[in-house]
C-alpha cells in the first residue's frame, strides 16, 4: 500500500528535507582533494547532529556511515573509509536526515575540478535527466513517465540507466512504497496521486548500466569500471505538479 501524506506530514518532511539539502550545501563547502571519505563523513555527522537530527543511514541494516560517499566508478552506497578524494574525481554524496521522526533524502555529485569533459557531461546530463523527470510529476501522471524522461535524456548522450536501484517512497520510513524505476515507457504504470512522497534518484553510467556489489556487501560499482553519476530529490505530488521537499 502507498501511504498518502497529510499536509502536516509533508510540512515535517519538508523541514527534514531542507536540513538534508543544507547538509549537502555544507558538504559542498568543505569537500576537498586529499580528504578521506571517512573525514567527510565525520563532518557530515557532526553537522546533522548539530541540527538536532539523526543521519538515517547510520546503523541502517548495519551501514556504518552518516552518509554514502561514492567516487567515480562507485555507483551508490559506498561506505565512508580511507579512500582519498583526488583531483578529477566525481564524488556522489547521499544524505538522509531524520528530523522529529521524518525523513528527507537527497544526493548530489560534486566535481573535484578540473575534471574531464566526459565526467562533466555525464554529471550535467544526470542532473538534467532528474529535473526532466521531476517536470512530469503531477496528480494523475504515470510512473512510467518518470523513467521515460530519464532514459530518453541520457541514452541520447550514449549513457545508460542503472536498473538495480530505484527511487522510493520516503518520509515516515526510510524506504516505503512506491518503487520508482529510472527507466520505462511513458503512459505506462500506476498513476501518481496527490500526497504521495517519493524520491527520484537516477544513477547514470558512462558505459554499461550493469553494477556489481563489492565484498563489503554495500558498495555498488560499475561492472566495466567506468564513471557513474547521481542526483536525488524527495518530492511531494500536488494537483498541478510536484514540490521538491529537499531544497535549502
Ligand atoms: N540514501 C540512499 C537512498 O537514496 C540509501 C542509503 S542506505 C545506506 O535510498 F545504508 F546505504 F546508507
Ligand atoms: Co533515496
Ligand atoms: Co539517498
Amino acid at each position: 500500500m502507498i501511504y498518502i501524506k497529510s499536509a502536516q506530514e509533508i510540512e515535517m518532511i519538508r523541514r527534514s528535507g531542507r536540513l538534508a539539502s543544507l547538509t549537502l550545501d555544507y558538504v559542498g563547502s568543505i569537500i576537498k582533494v586529499g580528504q578521506t571519505t571517512k573525514e567527510l563523513d565525520k563532518l557530515t555527522h557532526d553537522f546533522i547532529v548539530g541540527h538536532k537530527a539523526t543521519p538515517a543511514t547510520l546503523g541502517y541494516k548495519g551501514f556504518p556511515g552518516s552518509c554514502c560517499v561514492s567516487i567515480n566508478e562507485e555507483v551508490v552506497h559506498a561506505i565512508p573509509g580511507p579512500r582519498v578524494i583526488q583531483e578529477g574525481d566525481i564524488v556522489k554524496v547521499d544524505v538522509t536526515t531524520i528530523l522529529d521522526g521524518f525523513f528527507g533524502d537527497t544526493a548530489r555529485t560534486f566535481l573535484m575540478e578540473p575534471v574531464s569533459s566526459q565526467a562533466r557531461h555525464l554529471v550535467e546530463t544526470t542532473r538534467k535527466s532528474m529535473y526532466l523527470a521531476i517536470q512530469t510529476v503531477r496528480h494523475g501522471s504515470r510512473v512510467g513517465d518518470i523513467g521515460a524522461a530519464i532514459q530518453g535524456c541520457v541514452e541520447k548522450e550514449g549513457f545508460s540507466v542503472v536498473q538495480n536501484f530505484v527511487g522510493h517512497g520516503v518520509g515516515i520510513k526510510f524506504h516505503e512504497l512506491p518503487n520508482i524505476p529510472h527507466y520505462g515507457k511513458a503512459g505506462t504504470g500506476f498513476r501518481l496521486k496527490n500526497g504521495m512522497v517519493f524520491t527520484i534518484e537516477p544513477m547514470i553510467n558512462a558505459g554499461d548500466w550493469r553494477v556489481k556489489i563489492l565484498a563489503d556487501n554495500w558498495t555498488a560499482v560499475t561492472q566495466d569500471g567506468q564513471l557513474s553519476a547521481q542526483f536525488e530529490h524527495t518530492l511531494a505530488v500536488t494537483p498541478e505538479g510536484c514540490e521538491i521537499l529537499t531544497l535549502s
